[in-house]
Order: C-alpha cells, then sequence, then structure tokens
C-alpha cells in the first residue's frame, strides 16, 4: 500500500476557531477525516500537526528515508524557515514528489505572505481553496504517483 504523509505546521491544530473568516469552520480533524475517505482503502495517509520547526524537518527527513510523498501545510514557516525549506529540498531532490498547501492565497493578504520560501523546492503549490486545496493536493499526489 502507498502511503502518503499529510503535514500540517504551526497553529493549524487551531483550525475551526482560528480566524474562521480567512480558514474556514473546519477543523483540521474534519479536514483529515475528509482526506482519508477520499484515499479511501488502497493508500495509508499519515496526517501529523505540529507547530514545532524540528518535527517538522526530523518528518521530511523521515520522509526522505521511507521515499514517502508529502502534502505540507507550512503555515508561517512558509514564509521564513530557510531550514524547513533546505529539508524539503532533500524530498525533491530525493525524487520524492512533495506539495505545498494553502487554505488561503497568501499572495491576496498581507505582503509578509507574499513569498514563500519553500515553493521554489516543491514540486507544486495549490492555495486560496480552503479544504479544497488539501482535496486537490491530494488529488494530485495520487495522480503523480499512481495507483498500486
Ligand atoms: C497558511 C497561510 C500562512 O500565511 C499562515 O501563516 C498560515 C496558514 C494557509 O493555509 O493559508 O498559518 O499556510
Amino acid at each position: 500500500m502507498t502511503s502518503i504523509l499529510v503535514v500540517n505546521g504551526p497553529n493549524l491544530g487551531r483550525l475551526g476557531s482560528r480566524e474562521p473568516e480567512i480558514y474556514g469552520s473546519d477543523t483540521l480533524a474534519d479536514i483529515e477525516a475528509m482526506l482519508q475517505e477520499q484515499a479511501g482503502e488502497g493508500w495509508s495517509l499519515e496526517c501529523v500537526q505540529s507547530d514545532d520547526e524540528a518535527e517538522l524537518i526530523a518528518l521530511m527527513h523521515r520522509a526522505v528515508d521511507t521515499q514517502t510523498p508529502v502534502i505540507l501545510n507550512p503555515a508561517a514557516f512558509s514564509h521564513y524557515s530557510y531550514a524547513l525549506r533546505d529539508a524539503c529540498a532533500m524530498v525533491t531532490s530525493a525524487g520524492v514528489p512533495l506539495i505545498e498547501v494553502h487554505l488561503s492565497n497568501p499572495h491576496a493578504r498581507e505582503e509578509f505572505r507574499h513569498h514563500s520560501v519553500i515553493s521554489a523546492v516543491a514540486t507544486g503549490v495549490i492555495a486560496g481553496f480552503g479544504k479544497d486545496s488539501y482535496r486537490l493536493a491530494l488529488e494530485q499526489m495520487m495522480t503523480l504517483v499512481g495507483r498500486h
């Protein structure tokens, strides 16, 4: 069975109550349940959320070692974590796809959100569609990796 790692960065554990006018009213558990249903039986989805940069980096190292495709919402780390960026670069340079996801469209928000240091090393980026950003990312990841 093919595994896919779904990783959410800082403050995304607060979805549902965190600025719902921007991020929607679904909790992260709601989004993860939606993805599990979408993945169905043939895929093993591992969903992890962490506010800790070191833990996110360790997850990218594990993805390299296990050749596990990654769907990542780096949250605020998108905008300034060169360390997470370098870990993501290891994933994609190992030939493992990594899709960067955002619920909101950071380009339509404050200026500090306009640049993601992750995007240049991601396989692709999906932003601005709320929880559907994750749905689209998973659909594309399953297409990229192929059905097993
Ligand atoms: C976010 C956008 C980031 O700018 C922000 O820091 C987040 C969430 C999004 O999903 O829209 O925490 O990644």
